[in-house]
Parts: structure tokens; C-alpha cells; sequence
């Protein structure tokens, strides 16, 4: 069995020291960056903008995995870009013409991933879900690292493993929001490939032991 794809959440590191933390995640055994963008509107908290990615990507040797939690989104793509994503979610709720915003980041040269919030069903990925690179479930409501997993995402990433199986799709799915080791081993029993860690692993004595242990 391969094993979890880990997105350390740099929201949860020390901004004054950026580059350190960008290259303590070099060295880790992360596989992704995960990058969590707020704007104070879609959610109620302001993070970080394009120019912070643009300078967690100069320090960068892993794909940047962007997390874009804004109102929308289409007219942000091709600035994350050019500041180094790789991966760009957007989230189901706050996309009018989904479809047409999925292949704008395709062309862009970028995976393409959904992010979906505790309250939204799985089922509104359906018609979806065969152009997709990644769907992002939300273990928690956006807009804070820091807060408790919700259980009943295990169900959640069942239904979309068995979404992805009969609609044929090669999305992977990623679990946001309080992951830790305990729920991480029941998370990829239950059909996740990927998941962020936030306050987990900045919060822990040994960032880079921690990453290792998740892997
Ligand atoms: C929440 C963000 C998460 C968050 C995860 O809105 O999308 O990525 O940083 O942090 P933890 O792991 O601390 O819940
Ligand atoms: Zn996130």
C-alpha cells in the first residue's frame, strides 16, 4: 500500500521566519506545500496573499498546493500561478460556473482540485468529478488551522472513494482541517491519499519527526 501524500499547512508556521520553516519542509519527508489563501469574505479570517506564495515558492523544492478560499477565484488563477502554484483548489461553494473555472486552471498548466465544506454532499461532485485532479474535503469550516476534526468526514471520503471508482476518475482525495496521527490512519483506511497538517506538525516539538510519523 503506498503511503499518505502529507501537505504541511505553512499557515500554522512561524511567518517571521518563512524561509527556515520552507526549508525545514525541504528537508522533511512533506510531499506537498499546502497553502491556505483567505480573503475575509468567502471565510471570516484574512491569511496571506500572492506575493507571501510568490516568496514561500522562491525557497520552495516541493509542489505548492494552493488552497484558495476566496470569493471568485477565476479572477486570481493565473496570478498563483505565476507565484508558483502547482495545484489550485477552489472551493464548490463559492464557484458559479465550476466547470468552466476547473478547465481555466487545467489550461494554466496546474492540477485542478474542489474543495467542499463539511455542509455540502459529495453527491453535488458527480457530474464533476471525471475532470478533476483532487477533491478536497473539509474536516473543519474553513478559516482557521487549529480547530477539532468533524467525524463524519470518515463517511464522507467513503462516498467519495466510491464516487471516483464509478465515475471512473483519477481525483485524489485530501482531507483539510484537525488531522492528526490517529485520525490520519483511519482517514486512509477509509480511501484518502492525501492530508494536511497544520497546528499537528508546527505545534509539535519535532516538526520534522512529526511529518515522518504521518507518512
Ligand atoms: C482551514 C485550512 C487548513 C488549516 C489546517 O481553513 O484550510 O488548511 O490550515 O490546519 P490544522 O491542521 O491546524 O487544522
Ligand atoms: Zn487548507
Amino acid at each position: 500500500m503506498s503511503s499518505l501524500i502529507v501537505s504541511p499547512s505553512i499557515l500554522a508556521s512561524d511567518f517571521a521566519n518563512l524561509q527556515k520553516e520552507v526549508e525545514m519542509l525541504n528537508a522533511s519527508d512533506a510531499d506537498w506545500l499546502h497553502i491556505d489563501i483567505m480573503d475575509g469574505l468567502f471565510v471570516p479570517n484574512i491569511s496571506f496573499g500572492i506575493p507571501v506564495c510568490q516568496a514561500i515558492n522562491t525557497h520552495a523544492k516541493k509542489p505548492l498546493d494552493v488552497h484558495l478560499m476566496i470569493e471568485s477565484p477565476e479572477n486570481y488563477l493565473e496570478a498563483f500561478k505565476e507565484a508558483g502554484a502547482w495545484q489550485i483548489s477552489v472551493h464548490i461553494e463559492a464557484c458559479k460556473h465550476l466547470h468552466r473555472i476547473i478547465q481555466q486552471i487545467k489550461s494554466l498548466g496546474c492540477k485542478a482540485g474542489v474543495a467542499i465544506n463539511p455542509h455540502t454532499p459529495i453527491s453535488q461532485l458527480s457530474d464533476i468529478i471525471a475532470d478533476i485532479d483532487l477533491v478536497l474535503i473539509m474536516s473543519v469550516n474553513p478559516g482557521f488551522g487549529g480547530q477539532k476534526f468533524i467525524e463524519n468526514t470518515f463517511q464522507k471520503v467513503r462516498d467519495t472513494k466510491e464516487l471516483i471508482l464509478r465515475k471512473n476518475s483519477q481525483a485524489l482525495i485530501e482531507i483539510d482541517g484537525g488531522v492528526n496521527l490517529q485520525n490520519a490512519r483511519l482517514l486512509k483506511d477509509a480511501g484518502a491519499d492525501a492530508i494536511v497538517a497544520g497546528n499537528f506538525v508546527f505545534s509539535s516539538a519535532n516538526p520534522t519527526a512529526t511529518i515522518a510519523e504521518l507518512k
